[in-house]
């Protein structure tokens, strides 16, 4: 589990350019862990990066539209060459385009199973062989309580629930392998994500969240560590929701 850097191990965080994704990139930079931060945004990346490596941290950044399968393989190639070998992988990265179905075009349906499914299914295959090989290595897929289905979310609940599937499947096929994989599915989490919607739609989605307050990225981050921990090879193939308690309620909107 020792990548090149001497370290608890190379993690990477795909989408780590902003919101959830910057939040765990941080928080397992500052844990000791070489990080990776993959996203398509190069100049926040740029930004994130430097942030990270100003307060010490040993990082590599590589900027790639994790949809299209050859510029995924060079952005590994690229970590492995910097860092070693991927020991922690956090399928991050994602998007949301609502819209109500009958409105819904071709276009939306596909931007977001790409950005959300393909973009694991890509991450998924690069690293995995490596970490057959080291016989071990932790996955963690972003999901989303909105899988459970949404309101002009058509397109973006079929693709956070088959990360779900996609989850489950990966886990029973590596299980004798060494290699947890694992899903979370969060609530509403203060992200730039969630600040692109209207106002009156934020103060609804707020006033429904049973903890009455909204996630952060650190509620996110402690699931993540859970899954991440080597001592955690007894739980694969399960997904936790981080959404204060959101997923009890009944319908959305
Ligand atoms: N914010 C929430 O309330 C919430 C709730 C549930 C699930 N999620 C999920 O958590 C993850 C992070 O969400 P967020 O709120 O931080 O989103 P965000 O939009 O703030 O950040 C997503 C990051 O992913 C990157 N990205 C998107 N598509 C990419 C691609 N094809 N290649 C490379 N990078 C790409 C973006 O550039 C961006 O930096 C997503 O998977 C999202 O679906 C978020």
């Amino acid at each position: 589990m020792s990548g090149r850097f001497d370290s608890r191990g190379v993690a990477v965080v795909t989408g780590a350019a902003q919101g959830i994704g910057l939040g765990l990139v941080s928080r397992l930079a500052s844990q000791g862990f070489a990080v990776a931060l993959i996203d398509r945004d190069e100049e926040r990346l740029a930004q994130a990066a430097g942030q990270l490596e100003s307060s010490g941290a040993k990082v590599v950044s590589v900027a790639a539209d994790l949809t299209k399968s050859e510029s995924v393989t060079k952005a590994f190639e690229t970590i492995k060459h910097a860092a070693g070998p991927v020991d922690f992988l956090v399928n991050n990265a994602g998007a949301e385009r609502n819209q109500k179905f009958l409105s819904m075009t071709e276009a939306e349906w596909d931007y977001i199973l790409d950005a959300n499914l393909r973009s694991q299914f890509l991450c998924c295959k690069a690293v995995l062989p490596d970490m057959v090989e080291r016989s071990f290595g932790r996955i963690v897929n972003i999901s989303s309580r909105a899988w459970l289905g949404g309101f002009g979310q058509a397109n973006y609940s079929a693709a956070k629930g088959a990360v779900v599937s996609l989850t489950r499947s990966l886990a029973i096929e590596f299980a004798a392998k060494g290699v947890t994989v694992n899903a979370i599915a969060p609530g509403l989490i203060d992200t730039p994500l969630f600040r692109t919607f209207k106002p009156e739609l934020q103060e609804q989605l707020k006033r429904s969240i049973p903890v009455r307050r909204m996630g952060t990225p650190d509620d996110v981050g402690l699931a993540v560590d859970f899954f991440l921990d080597p001592a955690a090879s007894y739980i694969t193939g399960q997904t936790l929701y981080v959404c204060g308690g959101r997923s009890l309620s009944s319908v959305s909107v």
